[in-house]
């Protein structure tokens, strides 16, 4: 209940932030110019703003899209109101895991260091839809994609965080949504079934998958010492080219709902805070959502599905090397 008070009155939580900070609010003050970010998806919506920031605070930012054109124009925008932001842009197709191993490849060929990841890109409300790896639309890019994705990048981001000194943070993007899920979580025995499909479902299922994968790596990192954080976040709820597939839908559903909704500045908050801010150091596998702390769903918590999880993503980015 709290949670809703201060969504309606944007009033700030214990973090001292609310739903009504914006992206440059909430990293006020900070240099990151040390730092080099990934960010999935950069080119539209929250993941755009959220390039625009972390670039104002002096980042190295990466923007990974599959549309370079948008991209381009991403880029362009940021450098309209900061000649001296530092942006590089880099071709990923998050539904292809052929196209994710060439983005990790090129992106190591670059020798960078990589400081923060931000697992932002996503779709939603997709009709049913296997890729061309065979597996369900929106686990393969809002999950099976981040997770192969983290795991080629993970050893650059350990090496980074030793030879720096600095925390590394992976930030990933799940929804509240991840509470509308199939009855049985994750539907590990018909994933890519088209009988029982439902898009909403399929939706929840993966932002599931976002939360309990956080977990599971945040657990398995503490476990390696490595000094790298995994955190995910609800953003809000913002009108952007996510409701490309529910457009009549989020429209009935905004005259109800209008009090509750945020703009991109504000939709891009939660990310920043949780890449960029001092007082988050060394907090991992959690949740926020509008800046502060909060419990997932009781599955979401679930540290043996958690597991089960990590194991049969695994499985499935090995068997379609
Ligand atoms: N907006 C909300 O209310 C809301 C609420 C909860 C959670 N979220 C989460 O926030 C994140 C960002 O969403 P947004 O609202 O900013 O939506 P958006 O404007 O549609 O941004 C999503 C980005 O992901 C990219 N993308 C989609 N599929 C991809 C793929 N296969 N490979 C590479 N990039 C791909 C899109 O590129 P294309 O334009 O090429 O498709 C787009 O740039 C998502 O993870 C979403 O689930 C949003
Ligand atoms: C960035 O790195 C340089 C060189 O290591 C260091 O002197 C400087 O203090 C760092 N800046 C910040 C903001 O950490
Ligand atoms: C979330 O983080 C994990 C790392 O624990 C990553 O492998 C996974 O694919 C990410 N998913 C997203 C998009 O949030
Ligand atoms: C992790 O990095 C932070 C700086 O960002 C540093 O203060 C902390 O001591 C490091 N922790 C470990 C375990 O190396």
């Amino acid at each position: 209940m709290v949670g809703i008070f201060s969504l309606i009155t944007g009033l700030p939580g214990p973090s001292g932030f609310g739903s009504a900070s914006t992206a440059e609010q909430v990293t006020e003050g900070i240099d990151a110019s040390n730092l080099t970010a990934i960010i999935t998806g950069g080119a539209s919506g929250i993941g755009a703003e959220t390039a625009r920031v972390l670039a104002l605070r002096g980042a190295h930012v990466i923007i990974a899209a599959r549309n370079m054109d948008a991209a381009n124009e991403a880029k362009n925008l940021i450098l309209e109101s900061n000649p001296a932001a530092r942006i590089d842009l880099l071709k990923l197709d998050l539904c292809s895991l052929k196209s994710v191993r060439a983005f990790a490849n090129s992106f190591i060929a670059m020798n960078l260091p990589l400081n923060i990841l931000i697992n932002n890109a996503g779709v939603m409300f997709c009709p049913y839809q296997l890729t061309e790896d065979g597996i369900e639309m929106h686990f393969a890019t809002n999950h099976l994609g981040h997770f192969l994705l983290t795991n080629l990048l993970l050893d650059k981001m350990k090496s980074t965080a030793k030879a720096t000194g600095i925390e590394g943070r992976i930030v990933n993007l799940s929804s509240i949504a991840h509470l509308h899920t199939y009855e049985e979580g994750i539907r590990f025995d018909k994933l890519n079934e088209q009988d029982g499909y439902s898009d909403k479902k399929a939706y929840g299922q993966s932002k599931l998958a976002n939360i309990l994968h956080a977990s599971e790596l945040s657990r398995r990192l503490q476990e390696d010492g490595a000094n790298i954080t995994v955190n995910s976040v609800h953003p809000g709820l913002i009108m952007t080219n996510l409701m490309r597939h529910s457009m009549n839908l989020m429209r009935i559903l905004m005259v109800f709902t209008y009090l509750f909704w945020k703009n991109v500045p504000q939709g891009a908050s939660t990310t920043c805070y949780v890449a960029l801010h001092p007082s988050l150091k060394g907090v991992t596998g959690k949740y926020l959502l509008d800046c502060n702390l909060m419990a997932p769903s009781r599955v979401a918590r679930d540290k043996i599905i958690a597991k089960k999880l990590w194991d049969f993503s695994e499985k499935l980015v090995q068997l379609t090397r």
